[in-house]
């Protein structure tokens, strides 16, 4: 559903991506992980069309996406959340979420999946949170909102920028459970993290990038070993 070929691209056109390659089944969910200022976050905002390729293909669905900007990947099914997560935090959750939903239906009229009682139901902590501005919300809760939010826009790929970073562990837990079921209805997740144990748990395969390159690819049941790997993890990882 996903191919990244040969990518190059970078910050005000410098490459700090140099030449990448990856792919991502239907239904499948894969990890980029890679220590700090690999160009994991460069390598989102190209796949979800918030940086412009200097040479290299993205292809969805076997269609020619790389010079499609940001917001008309909508259209082809590409949502992401962003580190900085980007929502409207003087607005209520519910109205982050009606925005979304709006721009979903616009985009996926024909593919939705997803309605708004859904991903409340999904998120609890949303659900009763909806009236509340974004700001007053912990950073956990903003992150659902954010994810709650993505999919209302109604992708088949959903892309998470660290998600995980700086939450506290039982947040991680919740948000992970829930990952999980949208695994099982299929859709197709790029998780980019920085935790290796993070990535383990919930993919089947990863691309390590390491300086703008994929150095090494784990492979579907490799993970044991991967992690066993000590010069692997210590080199390009944090545990
Ligand atoms: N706004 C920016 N302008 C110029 N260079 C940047 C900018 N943001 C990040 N970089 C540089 O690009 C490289 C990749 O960064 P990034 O994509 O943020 O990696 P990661 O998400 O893996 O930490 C790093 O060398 C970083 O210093
Ligand atoms: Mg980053």
């Amino acid at each position: 559903m996903l191919q990244v070929k040969g990518l190059k691209a970078g910050y005000g056109g410098i490459p700090v991506l140099h030449g990448v390659d990856l792919e991502i089944a239907a239904g499948e969910a894969v990890a980029v992980v890679g220590a700090n200022g690999a160009g994991k976050t460069a390598l989102v905002r190209s796949i979800s069309g918030l940086m412009k390729a200097i040479d290299g293909r993205v292809l969805k669905d076997g269609q020619d996406i790389t010079g499609v900007p940001g917001h008309r990947r909508l259209e082809h099914g590409i949502a992401v959340v962003l580190e900085n997560r980007n929502l409207f935090t003087e607005l209520s959750v519910m109205d982050n979420l009606r925005l979304a939903q709006s721009a979903g239906r616009r985009a996926r009229h024909d593919k939705a999946r997803f309605t708004l009682d859904e991903v409340c139901a999904l998120f609890p902590l949303v659900g009763e949170r909806r009236n509340a501005r974004v700001e007053l919300l912990s950073g956990g809760q903003q992150q659902m909102v954010a994810i709650a939010r993505a999919l209302l826009l109604q992708p088949d790929l959903l892309i998470m920028d660290e998600l995980t970073t700086g939450l506290a562990p039982k947040i991680v837990k919740e948000i992970l459970v829930v990952l999980n079921q949208l695994r099982e209805r299929g859709l197709s997740i790029l998780l980019v993290e920085q935790s290796i144990a993070i990535a383990a748990e919930m993919t089947e395969r990863a691309y390590v990038l390491s300086v703008g390159r994929v150095i090494h690819e784990v492979r579907r049941g490799e993970w044991p070993a991967m992690l066993a790997d000590k010069t692997l993890v210590k080199a390009y990882l944090h545990g």
